[in-house]
C-alpha cells in the first residue's frame, strides 16, 4: 500500500513560512471496478479528517478533547467493503434527495416521476443508489492556510429515476479552527429536484462510546415538521412546549423516552428543524451540540433552511472501526438541509432546480473544547 504525502510548504515559495496543513492519500478499495481512495486532511495542530471519494464518505475527524487528547468523533468503518456492504449513511454526500420523498412520487411543471421506494413506503436519500454510492473524482487543492478536497460527481439523466442531467460539485475544506467546511454546487440540463447534505454520526465523546443520550442539544428553531408514521411531515408546528424544544441547550435524553406521538413516529428524535432565518441564503448557527466527560463542542452552521436531528435510532450495534460495537443511539445525525418531501409540501420552501439556475450551499461543522 503506498501512502503519497504532500507538505504544502514544498509547493510554497520559500518565504512562506513552515507548513501549515498536509494531506496524504491512500489506496481504499475498489467498487464498481473503480479504485478509490482515503484522503487525510491535516491542519497545523495536527487535528485531522479523512474522507473517501466513495459517497464523499467522511471516514474519521479526529479532534483535541479539553485535555488535548486526540480522538476520533464520528462513526465509521476500515475498509470501502464495509461501507458498500452495511453502511447505514455514515458520513456520505446524500442525494440526489436526501431524506424522504412520500411514496416515491412527485411532479415537476405537472409530469409525474417515479422514484425508488427503498424506505417502504417512501423514497429515502436518493434511492437504491444515490449519491452515497457513488465514486466521486477527487481532486486536492488548498484555500491558503486549509487543505481542500474537491469532489466531483456528473449524475445522468434519469439516474434513480430523477429528470436531468445533474453536475455536482462538493468541496470540503478543513480550517485551522478545526472546522470542516462543505461547499456544494449542483446545475441541471433539466428541471429537476435537488436536496444534498452530509450524513456524519457524531459522538463528541469519541466514536464507540456508549449513547449520546448525555449530550446536551440547542437547536435555532421555533418550528419543527413534525411526521405521520411513515416519518413524511405532516405540516410545521411551534416546539415550544414539546420534547422538540431545544432553543435552550438539554440533554438529549431528558425527554428522549417521553410518552409522546411524534416520538413514537420517529423512535427518538428523527425530525427536520425549521431554522429561523434572518436572511435568507446566509450562513447561520443552526445547532450546537456540547459533551461534558470530554469537554467537546460542535456548532453546526449553514445556509439551508432546515435541519434533520436524527438520535441514532436505528443503529443496532454494527462492527465498526477497530471492531468497536456502535449500539443503538451512539451517534448523532444533524443533516442541513431542505425540508422532507419538499417536492409534494407546497408550503415547504421549493427544491426544484431549473436550467440555468444553480444550486448551493453551505455546512461547517465546527470542532472545539469549552473552557
Ligand atoms: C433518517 C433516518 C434514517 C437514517 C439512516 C436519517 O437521515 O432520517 O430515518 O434511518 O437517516 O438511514
Amino acid at each position: 500500500m503506498t501512502t503519497k504525502l504532500f507538505a504544502i510548504s514544498a509547493l510554497l515559495p520559500l518565504s512562506a513560512h513552515a507548513a501549515k496543513f498536509a494531506i496524504s492519500a491512500r489506496p481504499f478499495g475498489e467498487v464498481d471496478n473503480t479504485k478509490t481512495e482515503l484522503y487525510t486532511l491535516s491542519n497545523e495542530s495536527g487535528a485531522k479528517v479523512s474522507i473517501t471519494n466513495y459517497g464523499g464518505t467522511v471516514t474519521s475527524i479526529v479532534v483535541p478533547d479539553k485535555e488535548g487528547k486526540m480522538g476520533d468523533v464520528v462513526l465509521g468503518f476500515d475498509t470501502v467493503a464495509e461501507y458498500v456492504e452495511k453502511s447505514p449513511y455514515f458520513g456520505c454526500i446524500t442525494g440526489r434527495y436526501a431524506n424522504r420523498i412520500a411514496k416515491g412520487k412527485f411532479s415537476i411543471d405537472g409530469k409525474e416521476y417515479t422514484v425508488a421506494t427503498n424506505n417502504d413506503p417512501n423514497h429515502l436519500h436518493g434511492g437504491l443508489k444515490g449519491f452515497d454510492k457513488r465514486v466521486w473524482k477527487a481532486n486536492l487543492g488548498n484555500d491558503g492556510d486549509n487543505p481542500t478536497l474537491t469532489l466531483t460527481y456528473t449524475s445522468p439523466d434519469g439516474e434513480e429515476g430523477y429528470p436531468g442531467t445533474l453536475k455536482n460539485t462538493v468541496t470540503y475544506t478543513w480550517t485551522q479552527d478545526n472546522s470542516l467546511r462543505i461547499d456544494y454546487r449542483s446545475t441541471t440540463d433539466k428541471p429537476t429536484v435537488l436536496n444534498l447534505t452530509n450524513h456524519s454520526y457524531f459522538n463528541l465523546a469519541g466514536e464507540g462510546s456508549k449513547t449520546v443520550l448525555d449530550h446536551s442539544l440547542q437547536v435555532n428553531a421555533k418550528h419543527y415538521t413534525p411526521i405521520d408514521s411513515t416519518s413524511i411531515p405532516t405540516g410545521i408546528s411551534p416546539v415550544s412546549g414539546t420534547p422538540f424544544d431545544f432553543s435552550k441547550s438539554t440533554r438529549i435524553g431528558e425527554r428522549i423516552d417521553q410518552e409522546d406521538d411524534q416520538l413514537k413516529n420517529g423512535k427518538g428524535y428523527d425530525h427536520n428543524f425549521v431554522l429561523k432565518k434572518e436572511d435568507d441564503g446566509k450562513l447561520m448557527t443552526a445547532a450546537m451540540v456540547t459533551e461534558p466527560t470530554s469537554g467537546r463542542f460542535l456548532i453546526v452552521k449553514t445556509t439551508e433552511p432546515g435541519i434533520q436531528f436524527y438520535s441514532g435510532n436505528f443503529l443496532d450495534g454494527p462492527a465498526g472501526k477497530g471492531g468497536k460495537i456502535y449500539p443503538h443511539r451512539s451517534a448523532m445525525c444533524l443533516e442541513a438541509q431542505t425540508f422532507p418531501d419538499s417536492p409534494n409540501q407546497k408550503e415547504f420552501p421549493s427544491a426544484v432546480l431549473r436550467p440555468g439556475e444553480a444550486y448551493t450551499q453551505t455546512t461547517i461543522y465546527q470542532l472545539g473544547v469549552s473552557n
